[in-house]
């Protein structure tokens, strides 16, 4: 969602401002604005226009940013208002001396809003975040830091804020609540900013801020309290990967790079935690004694981590025989969950920064429970607020619809459920080494697949004509068939359904006739002969089949228009495999019908608000 980006040093601010927003283009947004502090005059200048960032640097180029040395600027994802040029960040005072840019929501500003207009603010755009200068500026005696202190305790709701004073033109102020906001430490110059890829070209000095902290930067000092004014210690993050790793190295779309850095992804995953056939997780924090204690498993997500929970849900129970329960974390968090001690809460996030999952975490702890992060962002809000975490390794996922984190969150599940299976008396050690035996060839088995590319493009320009598709999959590729689902209508706007297959003559075959699409996922597997016979009943509707199959099925062609093959695998391990043709599938679909694959329309890349 809304992303941001502050600068305080010698450098010329706004072109740095402006390079951090195109870093952050991936989190989704409508608008974009930035302020600065003109180094000549002093004063408060700022330039804010509606849709993409290159009308923002077209209007620059028109009405000139003066040179300046400090800054703030963002991507707004409309929430309280239309995204118009009047309600993009960043917002002012009434004297224009205060500046500020938000991420989140504030709660209570309507009651705010009647307050200050009542001590004469004058508001003019209909946002929440426009209460936050006018009541630094009703508080200010002079001394920055403590006036917008004194604001940000009567703000309710979540936010990450950057704030600026024409007052103290060396002086930039963040604090958070509940939204992302990292603090970049360089070599006399100093950076805000919603996540690392923005500043990664500056600095790999990371201070990852907490909830109820506030930041004071000047270009040379970073000083960090709580909002009670006691002083933190901060600790500098060096982060590993390189700026390359946040580019679209040559590839059309961050979507096609992401996909394609899958087997490395595996490849990563495996090394890092099988030793010897032998799962480890260093940063689980329980003992085997502990993990052996837990009588049920709940899993919390949202959208695509959801699917892998449930893929999880069905791996961790056939290995491990614990009973797991898999919930939308915005559905767990208000259902009065029933929890204790001997409940291990899984909770899955690419970002770590997701509110419904942050809440379903909290909650889950507030009840008694362990909750342990499977999260792919070092240092975020998901890893920091759990018991321990697993970490996906699945490097910056920069595409709004997610690949490789997906993939990376499926394997762990399986090494989960491993780790848990050898307890369970569920599994001899022979199956359990047959079934990383083959884990340890999937990295080979995605080189197979991405090489039918071609194929799967061809297959995708054939049928990207049509107006709805259906996917199906049965038992652990019930979860394939949702994801599939997902990534078609998140890129293509194709309306897509996901279903269990032996729940089609409940409802979803009423949909069916010569002018929809069923995706199939079978590959094989102990349901596989019923997967067939739901392909009959479609075929028999005339609805046309895109089946994806285990490679030598070559039965499976009389029933569908195309197949595109997957290597064999252990039937458990299937879901890690079968995804990939329908990452592909929609991929091509979304490019044939010319769609902005990495940024689809009203798509956040992480959901920071609830
Ligand atoms: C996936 O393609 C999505 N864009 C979305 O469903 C995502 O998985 C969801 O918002 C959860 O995000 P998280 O993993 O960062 O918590």
């Amino acid at each position: 969602m809304c992303g941001i980006t502050g600068y305080v040093g010698h450098k010329n601010a706004g072109p740095i401002l402006i390079e951090g927003l195109k870093r952050l283009e991936y989190r989704g947004y409508d608008s974009s604005g930035v302020g600065v502090i003109d180094l000549s005059t002093g004063h408060i200048i700022v330039r804010k226009t509606k849709g993409k960032i290159r009308n923002l640097e077209e209007l620059i180029q028109q009405q000139n940013l003066p040179v300046s040395r400090i800054g703030i600027s963002h991507t707004r994802w409309a929430t309280h208002g239309a995204p118009n040029h009047v309600n993009s960040h960043p917002h002012a005072d009434s004297a224009k001396k205060f500046l500020v840019v938000h991420n989140g929501i504030i709660e209570n500003y309507e009651v705010l809003r009647e307050e200050l207009q009542h001590q004469g603010s004058v508001f003019v755009s209909e946002t929440d975040t426009e209460v936050i200068p006018h009541l630094i500026a009703s508080l200010y005696q002079g001394d920055f830091l403590d006036a917008v202190r004194q604001a940000i305790v009567r703000l309710q709701g979540s936010f990450a804020i950057g704030v600026l004073c024409a007052d103290h033109p060396d002086t930039l102020i963040a604090a958070r609540v509940g939204s992302p906001l990292i603090i970049g430490v360089g070599k006399e110059e100093n950076f805000i900013a919603s996540d690392v890829p923005a500043i990664l070209d500056r600095t790999k000095r990371i201070i990852y801020l907490n909830d109820g902290e506030i930041a004071r930067l000047t270009c040379d000092n970073v000083e960090i309290m709580k909002f009670s004014g006691a002083a933190v210690r901060p600790k500098i993050h060096t982060v590993k990967f390189s700026v390359d790793a946040v580019k679209k190295q040559g590839f059309a779309h961050f979507m096609l790079k992401e996909i394609h850095e899958q087997p490395e992804v595996l490849e990563r995953i495996l090394k890092s935690y099988l030793k010897q056939e032998e799962v480890n997780f260093p940063e689980l924090n329980l003992s085997p004694g502990q993990l052996k204690g837990f009588e049920r498993i709940g899993i919390i997500a949202c959208g695509t981590a959801y699917h892998a929970g449930l893929v999880g849900k069905y791996a961790i129970e056939q290995l491990a025989g614990i009973p797991v329960f898999v919930d939308a974390a915005s559905e767990f968090r208000y259902r009065d969950p029933i929890l204790d001690e001997k409940t291990l809460l899984i909770a899955i996030s690419q970002s770590g920064e997701t509110a419904d999952t942050l809440a379903a975490g909290r909650e889950a702890q507030a009840r008694g429970a362990k909750v342990i992060a499977v999260c792919n962002v070092v240092g975020s809000s998901l890893v920091r607020e759990s018991h321990g975490v697993i970490y996906t390794h699945a490097g910056p996922e920069i595409g709004v619809a997610s690949t490789k984190a997906y993939v990376a969150q499926v394997a762990v599940m399986f090494l989960l459920a491993l780790k848990l299976s050898r307890n369970s008396g569920r599994t001899v050690p022979a199956q359990r080494e047959s079934i990383i035996a083959q884990l340890r060839q999937a990295p080979a088995a995605y080189k197979k697949i991405l090489a039918a590319k071609n194929q799967i493009a061809q297959i995708a320009r054939k049928n990207s004509h049509f107006g709805c598709f259906l996917f199906l999959g049965r038992h652990i590729n019930y979860p394939t068939a949702l994801e599939g689902a997902l990534k078609l209508k998140e890129i293509s706007y194709i309306p897509a359904e996901g279903y269990a297959a032996g729940e089609m003559k409940h409802g979803p075959i009423a949909l069916i006739d010569e002018y929809r699409a069923v995706v199939c996922v079978a590959p094989q597997s102990e349901i596989y002969e019923k997967m067939i016979s739901n392909m009959q009943e479609i075929r028999a509707r005339k609805g046309k089949i895109i089946a994806v199959a285990t490679q030598g099925d070559a039965a499976i062609k009389k029933h569908s228009s195309h197949v595109i093959y997957i290597p064999a695998t252990h039937n458990i391990l299937t879901p890690l495999l079968t995804v990939l043709p329908l990452q592909m599938l929609a991929y091509f679909i979304a490019v044939q019908l010319g769609c902005d694959v990495d940024q689809p329309r009203n798509l956040a890349k992480s959901v920071t608000v609830e």
